[in-house]
């Protein structure tokens, strides 16, 4: 791991101004420098770069960070990925691999071993006499030999006892062979588990072998594919197939499309689309949504035809929005799957589909629509309350406009009362807090205490004497998130004797949380420094919030109090109101 120390000295080693310039046109007003935003549909340069505080900020959607966030968000990268970028522009040599982040490998490093012997040894059988058929089958699918060696394709014999022998000839222990599910043992002792099987090798996001996916080729059984167990280092729900070799390509693209099976992936491979991941089934998990995430912001969901596909789309659409991406869909005709498609209407049908993908929402009216009979009122209401809890879900305004203009042409319902419906809606949606949606600040009603402590907090940023001012007359901020973001903050002042705001949003950057509330913070529109008093009222007032809480309490007590007690928690009740005043002066 790479400490807090050495991050600084590498941030501190470039200027953000000239980075942020290599990637967008930066001109200078005043002490700040504007650039159109990248992180949002931009058309006049609302993103501001500070080189005293070598910080970004963007007063139109609120992306604010340091040099380092700003290439993990702009080359879709991680942080120890961004750092070595950083570090190779300011010429630092880094005391970690970045090749090696994984410390742990050696632990199963056997097991990684056995993956890749065993893939070489499939490899090699399926161009023996035995994987004739095989072979045979894979070109009757039309995978040729290069796209074979591509997605190193293999065949398992029919004897079962080849890879086993292998394993235990290079001395792998019996604990680790059965770890890796390649063997298995029964009552006459170890043997393969996959036994006459086309065999597709499974990549981890760094692109070593970590499992298999085996399929039978002559024969159409409902388990088709037998994919190998789970393990320390094979979690199906947390890779996606191809992400080590779509990487780049996705970067260049600037998109990424996601299919269900690993064959479609291989088709689309054959006709020169490279940007693709498959998700291997129809659930989507929050890891690859993620990790789908990390690839490009412009992804495009291309899954079977069929029902279940629509189904595993809509499902997918859901885990992309909690992260704030809204994806595109592509739907085949006929319950076909994007292999079949291609094979069926070739290369430039399929590429056409892909230009021309729809909007999430738009892929929700359908979705929602069908088996349903709008002229009938019962389907036309549930319909429209499906909508319009769809649409609750969406951040972009214009779409949500867009959207019921439709629904009002196709139910006949005001327009007006569609809006009201959706702000009903959203009222119950923001005290569930179901979707971490970043809806607009303005939207929601922000009480005085709130107020002061954000203010407080902006100030706590920037000026070791509000840290103080917090540190001795506040101590508890009533809101949880501000709460932790106080106390990071007075953390790193203690540790470092002074607030660098471009270090501190490192320090945080592993808190998602208080790193949104900061972001928040940081782009409030407030002046730029606080007089003294001003930052005492702060305290005050959120002081005030936390002794009217408390008090509250202790008068719930006192109902059901002894007139003992009642005395005691009068005097406190007294205490708390006199307190206070001791600071006043
Ligand atoms: P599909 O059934 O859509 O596979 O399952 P496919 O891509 O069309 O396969 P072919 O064309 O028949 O060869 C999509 C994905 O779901 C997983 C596999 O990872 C597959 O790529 N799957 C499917 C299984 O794990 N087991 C199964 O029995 C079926
Ligand atoms: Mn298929």
């Amino acid at each position: 791991m790479i400490g807090q120390d050495e991050l600084q000295h590498i941030r501190e080693q470039v200027d953000i101004v000239d980075v942020i310039s290599s990637y967008i046109p930066l001109t200078q007003k005043g002490r700040n420098f504007f650039g159109v935003c990248p992180f949002h549909d931009d058309n006049h340069p609302s993103m501001s770069v500070s080189r005293e505080k070598q910080i970004y900020t963007c007063f139109a959607c609120g992306a604010t960070g340091n040099v380092f966030k700003f290439i993990m968000d702009y080359e879709h990268v991680s942080f120890m990925e961004a750092v070595a970028i950083v570090a190779t522009k300011a010429g630092v040599e880094l005391n970690f691999h970045l090749k090696k982040t994984h410390s742990t490998s050696s632990k199963y490093q056997k097991l990684y071993d056995c993956y890749s012997l065993a893939s070489k040894l499939y490899q090699n059988n399926l161009h023996t006499k035995s994987g004739s058929g095989a072979l045979e089958y894979l070109k009757k699918r039309q995978i040729d030999d290069a796209c074979m060696k591509e997605f190193e394709i293999g065949y398992s014999l029919k004897d079962g006892q080849v890879l086993t022998n292998l394993l235990l000839n290079k001395k792998y222990e019996k604990t680790v062979l059965l770890k890796s599910g390649l063997v298995i043992e029964n009552a006459y002792g170890l043997s393969d588990i996959y036994i006459d099987r086309v065999m597709f090798p499974l990549w981890d996001l760094e692109g070593r072998v970590v499992g298999f996916s085996g399929r039978l080729y002559n024969d159409e059984k409902q388990f088709k594919y037998i994919n190998s167990k789970e393990s320390e280092i094979f979690k199906k729900g947390e890779l996606l197939y191809n992400y080590h070799r779509a990487k780049e390509e996705a970067r260049k693209k600037k998109q990424i499309i996601l299919m269900e099976g690993f064959m479609d992936v291989i088709r689309a491979y054959t006709i020169g689309i490279k940007n693709v991941v498959a998700t291997m089934g129809t659930a989507v998990t929050k890891e690859q949504a993620s990790h789908l995430k990390r690839l490009s912001n412009d992804i495009v969901i291309c899954f079977d035809g069929d029902a279940a596909g629509a189904k595993g789309t809509a499902s997918c659409i859901e885990e992309l929005l909690k992260l704030g991406v809204t994806p595109k869909v592509v739907r085949l005709e006929n319950d076909l799957d994007p292999d079949e498609y291609i094979r069926k209407y070739g290369a430039s049908a399929f590429q056409n589909k892909l230009n021309n993908p729809m909007s999430t929402m738009d892929f929700k009216l359908l979705y929602y629509k069908k088996n349903k009979d709008l002229s009938d009122s019962a389907d036309l209401t549930s319909y429209v309350k499906e909508v319009i809890s769809e649409l609750s879900k969406i951040p972009d305004e214009v779409m949500r406009e867009v959207t019921l203009k439709k629904v009002h042409d196709e139910s006949g319902l005001e327009i007006s009362f569609l809006r009201e419906q959706l702000e009903k809606l959203e009222v119950q949606e923001v005290k569930n807090v179901s979707v971490p949606i970043v809806k607009k600040e303005k939207d929601k009603k922000e009480t005085k205490y709130e107020k002061a402590e954000k203010a407080l907090l902006f100030y706590m940023l920037r000026d070791g004497n509000a840290i103080r001012v917090y540190q001795e007359k506040v101590t508890f901020m009533p809101t949880k998130v501000y709460r932790n973001l106080a106390r990071e903050i007075s953390c790193f002042y203690n540790e470092y004797g002074k607030i660098e705001l471009a270090d501190f949003m490192t320090y945080v950057s592993d808190h998602e949380m208080i790193e949104e509330a900061l972001s928040s913070i940081v782009t409030l529109p407030l002046k730029e420094e606080a007089k003294e008093e001003e930052l005492n009222d702060y305290a005050k007032v959120i002081r005030e919030y936390t002794i009217k809480s408390e008090i509250k309490r202790l008068q719930k007590e006192m109902a059901g109090a002894s007139l003992e007690e009642k005395t005691k928690l009068a005097t406190r009740i007294v205490e708390l109101r006199l307190g206070d005043k001791k600071y006043d002066k």
